[in-house]
């Protein structure tokens, strides 16, 4: 949903300019039906069965994209007690809501229990315990899936790697089984589910498939043990395309996959994150100073590793574009920010054409763990957000001020 017309880059049908000079730069920009149309995409693969789009809320949390995704019909996808509780505001039932991560605190446990949620994905013996005692003094059942580590490997960055042996998640696969049984055996505990999730920008379908595979296998010994399982929940983790060079399977492909591996008499759960907002949004931002050292040209921007800590975190790839369309001459160039270390950086030896101080830039495809990673490193306050529908744009989240980093210090 960005193109170029009369050489000024747009979203839908508003111009990267005229959001700069209405909101400044740098600042956080999403196409609103980008994201519809990514969720229905989903949504329509997932139709011939049942079950449940619960959106990675981690990726990107700001309320009014969680509204527009609940209005759509998805669930959510949480990983803490503050999660749950934007879920809940931005409208999501909480029969759609699944609480996953390997470090739930006794308080955050409590919580999800009063608001009802649909499930929680368990990831050890210890908190299975915890939540059967809290559920006890709470008088109330809890619904849960194991989350399952299979062993497989995903191959995308060590740092988004869950799903193989050695990492902190899940239960590891050969325990799994009696897993159940022993969960199955508990007063206050419903095992509903089995959960799998492998890892994060996988562009293949292979390893999906692998860990489905493995799954189904578990699944089935499961239920022949008498546990009847109503979801089967394959995680997220559906790549995008940074580069424009490597294309992701579709979720479509995805779920075929899947379907074929356990038929489609089952309820599904996917939890994409990254698939349905990381092309919907993107980093706007300013050309402050230009500069040459030794043979590098560099581009010093008003975005920095603060805004968007993908490239200096997982050396990610995000691809870069003048706003205005130029016929300047291209050079090697590195675009940078302002922050005193060396790993501040949105792209390295980049071939951009030659621009001038105050001309704006765009980080593309930035809406997933872009924001949601952000910080206020070097004080710099937390940038604007702004979602586009059509030839609307509206402010969804101030910038933030100086007042504002000190507002909760003592
Ligand atoms: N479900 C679970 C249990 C997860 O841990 C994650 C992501 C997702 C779903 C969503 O995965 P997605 O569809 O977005 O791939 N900050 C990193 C990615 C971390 C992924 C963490 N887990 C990045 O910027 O690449």
């Amino acid at each position: 949903m960005i193109k170029y017309i009369n050489n000024e880059l747009h979203i839908e049908k508003v111009s990267f300019s005229s959001i700069a000079e209405k909101y400044g730069t740098a600042a956080y920009v999403y196409s609103k039906n980008q994201i519809i149309n990514n969720l229905h995409a989903y949504q329509k693969a997932l139709k011939p069965a049942d079950g449940l789009i619960c959106f990675a809320c981690k990726t990107n949390s700001n309320g009014q994209i969680l509204k527009l995704l609940a209005k759509h019909g998805a669930g959510a996808d949480t990983v803490s007690g503050g999660e749950i509780f934007r879920a809940l505001r931005a409208g999501f039932d909480p029969s759609k809501i699944v609480f996953a991560g390997v470090g739930k605190t006794a308080e955050e446990i409590e919580y999800a229990l009063k608001a009802k949620i649909l499930m929680f994905n368990v990831e050890s013996f210890e908190e299975l315990e915890v939540i059967n005692k809290i559920a006890g003094r709470l008088k109330v059942k809890a619904k849960i899936a194991f989350r399952i580590n299979p062993n497989v490997d995903p191959d995308t960055h060590s740092y988004i790697v869950t799903g193989k042996k050695g990492t902190k998640f899940g239960i590891p696969y050969e325990e799994a089984f009696e897993a159940y049984l022993i969960a199955s055996k508990m007063k206050n505990i419903i095992p509903v589910s089995i959960h799998t999730h492998i890892g994060s920008q996988i562009t293949d379908v292979a390893p999906f498939k692998l860990a489905a595979k493995k799954i189904k296998k578990l699944a089935d010994d499961i239920e022949n043990a008498g546990i009847k399982l109503e979801y089967i929940n394959c995680g997220g983790g559906l790549g995008i395309d940074y580069s424009g060079e490597d294309p992701a399977p579709k979720p479509k492909r995805l779920m075929d996959e899947i379907f074929s591996i356990f038929g489609k008499g089952k309820k599904f759960i996917f939890e994409p994150g990254r698939s349905i907002i990381g092309n919907a949004g993107h980093l706007l931002a300013k050309v402050i100073y230009r500069k040459i050292s030794g043979d590098k040209n560099f581009l010093i921007t008003d975005a920095a590793m603060n805004d968007l800590i993908r490239p200096t975190l997982y050396e990610a790839y995000h691809d870069i574009v003048p706003v205005k369309k130029t016929n300047a001459k291209k050079v090697k160039t590195d675009v940078v920010g302002p922050i005193c270390e060396s790993g501040d950086f949105m792209g390295k030896d980049r071939m951009l054409p030659v621009l001038d101080q105050g001309e704006l830039l765009l980080v593309k495809c930035a809406g997933a763990y872009g924001a949601a990673m952000s910080s206020e490193y070097n004080s710099r306050p937390l940038l604007p957000e702004i979602l586009v529908d059509g030839n609307k744009a509206a402010l969804i989240r101030k910038r933030a001020t100086y007042e504002s980093l000190l507002l909760n210090e003592i």
